[in-house]
């Protein structure tokens, strides 16, 4: 069983990282642009086999696509990250044609693959991927919404002080600032509804540090986070691999599910090895509904502005 991971950045390598330590895969590539980088990231990565106990073999190619081929999986992690003050709509116009070129060279040696999209904007990237490349829609795969209801248990967990492992919560909607929608009415501390612990105050800042918390890790690192992105993409690759069938908020492509069509946006789906399988409806009530309703506007406007790049 072969992944590629492609882009050998802080996202990329953090994610081939948890993939060798967590032996997903017996073959793990990493692809970058940028001479001799995937090859040193690979080597490197290889060289703590013996120290963590895994077989896995990784090997790093030069934007050498033909190594890659006969992947199971492959992620996406090309582009530039924003740096503080940037949102990730402002990242497009550099990252559509990347996402495009390398959907395309994967698909050329891999024609079974199911991509997971990581690179941003990623509801709009996860979107060109599939429109450019006419793959089946359940071999598309966004990563954003497994890494924002991570973000969402931290969160909580701060504020209630309790295990994030001990908490259920799931934010849906796109991968922005404010397109996201951490559903707080029915994030639960084992089983229990969270608004039996916190006050409605506290929980709308939950909700509110869950949104930014991509842009307020941007801001202390000078750059976008990798530890949880990275890690959310490989627990996404090993989902599909080991067949897993596991709830996970993605960004799929919607064909009248949650009242949307023709759109790449988070919603709760089940993984496993045909991509994601199914769409599970959790009975929005009105104003989860609206909010959804205007993060799909948002997406959908991001999503007109491809039309007038050249990719
Ligand atoms: C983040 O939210 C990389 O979009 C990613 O950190």
């Amino acid at each position: 069983m072969k992944v590629t991971v492609v882009g050998a950045g802080a996202v990329g390598a953090t994610c081939a990282d948890n993939i060798a330590r967590k032996q997903i895969c017996d073959e793990l590539v990493i692809v970058d642009i940028k001479e001799g980088f995937a090859e040193g990231k690979a080597m490197d990565l290889s060289q703590t086999a013996q120290i963590e106990g895994f077989d896995t073999r990784i090997t790093g190619s030069t934007n050498d696509y033909s190594k890659t081929a006969g992947s199971t999986v492959a992620v996406i992690t090309s582009g530039i990250p924003r740096k503080p003050g940037m949102t990730r709509e402002e990242l497009i116009g550099i990252n559509a044609g990347i996402v495009k070129s390398v959907t395309e060279n994967i698909l050329k040696h891999s024609p079974e693959c199911i991509i997971i999209v990581i690179s941003n904007p990623m509801d709009t990237m996860a979107y060109l991927s599939i429109k450019s490349s006419g793959l089946p829609k359940n071999r598309i795969i966004g990563m954003g919404g497994i890494l924002d209801s991570a973000r969402f248990r931290y969160f909580l967990s701060k504020a209630m002080n309790c295990s994030p492992n001990d908490l259920q919560a799931t934010v849906i909607g796109g991968h922005g600032d404010t397109t996201m929608i951490p559903l707080t009415r029915l994030a639960t501390y084992c089983g229990t509804p969270v608004a039996n612990y916190l006050s409605e105050d506290a929980l709308k800042k939950v909700a509110a540090d869950t949104m930014v918390g991509g842009a307020t890790l941007t801001g202390l690192l000078g750059t976008s986070a990798w530890y949880a992105p990275g890690a959310a993409g490989a627990s996404l690759v090993e989902a599909i691999v080991r067949d897993e069938k596991k709830l996970m908020p993605c960004c799929v492509y919607l064909d009248g599910e949650y009242g949307q069509k023709d759109i790449c946006i988070g919603v709760p789906v089940i993984i496993g090895r045909n991509g994601w399988e199914k769409i599970v409806d959790y009975h929005l009530n009105a104003e989860e509904q609206a909010l959804f309703s205007k993060s799909a506007d948002a997406v959908r406007n991001m999503n007109n502005v491809l039309s007038t790049l050249s990719v």
